[in-house]
């Protein structure tokens, strides 16, 4: 039987999540802040994302985000030793019905690459390969990187500027990166995290520094930055080689940000993963983006 989400609570919707997980193929476990979080930013709808039950228990779990003109199939998992009986099937079917609803046009997901039950999961509900993302990180650089004299000129920016500069992109980015997860970002609460013996506040805010080439390249970075981690990174170019200008960039801002690792997510691969390699960045996975018009 599928219930609406909106009925379960997020500390039961984060325990169902983590059951349809222990064995996935990319550990991903999630506390109840973690998920919160999650469907904030990413404009889950709860009314919208089922929960299978059988016999009283939660053995299936399936999340809608929606947006204009699109919605997204996210979280989606079956306990172990309930697969294969039909509920996967069952809550894709309820996910593409309730988007058919609200009236989108477009369904998209991402899967995890070499997820072969998955994958084979959409292919039979006519979802499409567009893209392969990819997954990447970057360890702390304490000593300081040499850029050659190649800037010229660095702006640092706040918040607001951020959301300028993401929403003038020309490319489509993935739903984690689109502007409006960016902007989502600034509603959550303030995290306190620990960190040398004393509570800190992280603020929620995006930054953005944009830089000036010697040789006329230019582009920018926004990203957000947390005590030990810079998350939500997104790079544009406005002139320049892709490559070139995106490594520099990248430099420049783990120049300003030593100690932090890093962390990018759902990067098309082009030019400018080839930026974030030079910068020192490594790939740990792939997804797929897969689509389907309704
Ligand atoms: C992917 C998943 C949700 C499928 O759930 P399920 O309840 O087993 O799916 P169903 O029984 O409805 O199967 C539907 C189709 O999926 C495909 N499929 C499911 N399991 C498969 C497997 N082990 N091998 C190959 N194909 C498989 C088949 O095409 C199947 O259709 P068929 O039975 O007509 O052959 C489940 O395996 C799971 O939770 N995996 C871990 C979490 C995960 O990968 N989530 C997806 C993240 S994008």
């Amino acid at each position: 039987m599928l219930i609406s989400a909106r009925h379960y609570t997020f500390s039961q919707l984060t325990e169902a999540y983590n059951r349809t997980r222990v064995d996935y193929l990319v550990p991903m476990p999630m506390n109840e802040p973690r998920l919160r979080e999650y469907t904030q930013v990413n404009d889950v709808d709860l009314d919208y994302s089922y929960v299978s039950v059988s016999d009283n228990t939660l053995c299936g779990l399936g999340m809608l985000g929606v947006r204009k003109g699109r919605s997204w199939l996210t979280r989606l998992g079956v306990i172990p030793n309930g697969r294969r009986r039909g509920t996967g099937s069952a809550i894709t079917e309820a996910l593409l019905e309730a988007s058919q609803l609200i009236g989108v046009q477009d369904v998209w997901l991402e899967v995890i690459k070499g997820n072969i039950p998955a994958q084979k999961l959409f292919c039979k509900y006519a979802f499409e390969e567009v893209r392969e993302l990819v997954i990447a990180r970057r360890p702390p650089t304490p000593d300081s990187i040499l850029l050659n004299n190649k800037i010229q000129h660095v702006t640092y920016m706040e918040h607001n500027d951020a959301i300028y500069l993401l929403s003038q992109r020309k490319q489509r980015p993935n739903w984690l990166n689109e502007t409006e997860s960016m902007q989502n970002v600034r509603a959550l609460p303030v995290l306190a995290s620990m960190g040398e013996n004393s509570v800190r506040q992280t603020s929620r805010n995006l930054s953005a520094i944009m830089v000036e080439l010697a040789d006329g390249g230019q582009g920018w970075v926004s990203y957000q930055a947390t005590f030990l981690q810079l998350t939500r990174i997104v790079v544009g170019v406005l002139a320049g080689d892709p490559t070139e200008v995106t490594a520099a960039v990248l430099q420049t801002l783990h120049q300003h940000h030593r100690r932090q690792d890093a962390i990018v997510e759902n990067l098309p691969d082009d030019e400018q993963w080839l930026g974030f390699q030079q910068a020192g960045y490594f790939e740990t996975f792939r997804r797929i983006e897969m689509k389907r018009s309704l």
